[in-house]
């Protein structure tokens, strides 16, 4: 007699948002979701080519792909990210907020204007992203930041606004965690060391030395790790802040 399936065992489309997919780490998660099952959707902001790019690779793989414009510092286009998200393809399972910016200068000639953009994007983006993507999420649904092994360790002069930003989002990651656990949300922070991206162009050379394992990481690497967040697996693990970096904190 051939039973009639139920639910839980009819597999179902998982859905991602990465904010900030179109290049760097946010464009190896996107892919790498992608490849995991993922219908995945990815803001950007200043390069709508690297966007289509991803996503193009994305869908000629078989998957599906949606490029998203929305500044991270803009409320209201971060909440339009999630709505789109939804309305395209039906749900919201993972949100991996990677958009990041890095401005250095030391503390006597740090630009106001450059301070509030840092705060703007790598901490209200940040919490209001995460704000936005849970009211849509379904219960057990993951939530990933990207931070930075900078919230450990300040490893030069000119990184002290970057860091605090870092730090924010490796605390913000605890309490956001806690208040989601009814929900069986969870709520885990990746802290990348230096990464071969358009962030890190021009000092990887300088860097390369610094590392104990001696070498600079690839987006792919810091990939795995949110690609483990994602899935079943990690569904033990909340409000962790995750290293990844060479060894260069230790
Ligand atoms: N690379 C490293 O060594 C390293 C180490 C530790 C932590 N991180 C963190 O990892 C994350 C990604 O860094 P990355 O090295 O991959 O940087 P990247 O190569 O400069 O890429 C940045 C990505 O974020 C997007 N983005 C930037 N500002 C945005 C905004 N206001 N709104 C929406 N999207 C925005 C960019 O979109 P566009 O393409 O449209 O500009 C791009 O997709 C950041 O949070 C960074 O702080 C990086």
């Amino acid at each position: 007699m051939v039973k009639a399936m139920s639910n839980e065992t009819i597999p179902q489309r998982k859905v991602a948002l990465v904010f900030g997919g179109s290049r760097g780490i946010g464009a190896a998660a996107a892919s790498r979701l992608a490849r995991d099952g993922f219908a995945v959707a990815l803001t950007y902001v200043s390069r709508p080519d690297k966007a289509q790019e991803v996503v193009a690779a994305i869908e000629a793989a078989g998957g599906e792909g949606l490029a998203i414009l929305a500044d991270s510092a803009e409320p209201e286009a971060i909440r339009a990210a999630v709505a789109q998200t939804v309305e395209r393809f039906g749900t919201l399972d993972a949100v991996v907020v990677n958009a990041g910016i890095m401005r250095m200068g030391t503390v006597d000639v740090f630009p106001l204007e450059d301070l509030d953009r840092m705060l703007d994007v790598n901490v209200r983006g940040v919490f209001l992203a995460i704000q936005a993507a849970v009211a849509h999420m379904r219960d057990g649904g993951r939530v990933i930041t990207i931070g930075s092994n900078t919230a450990v360790r300040s490893s030069f002069p000119g990184t002290s606004v970057y860091a605090l930003t870092k730090a924010a989002v490796a605390t913000m990651v605890k309490g956001v965690a806690f208040d989601l656990t009814p929900r069986r949300i969870t709520v885990n922070n990746i802290q990348p060391g230096p990464t071969e991206t358009d962030m890190t162009a021009g000092v990887m050379s300088h860097l390369e030395g610094m590392l104990p394992l001696g070498r600079i990481g690839q987006p792919a690497e810091i990939a795995g790790l949110v690609s483990y967040l994602a899935g079943a697996e990690s569904g033990y693990m909340t409000g962790a802040s995750l290293t990844i970096d060479g060894g260069f904190v230790l």
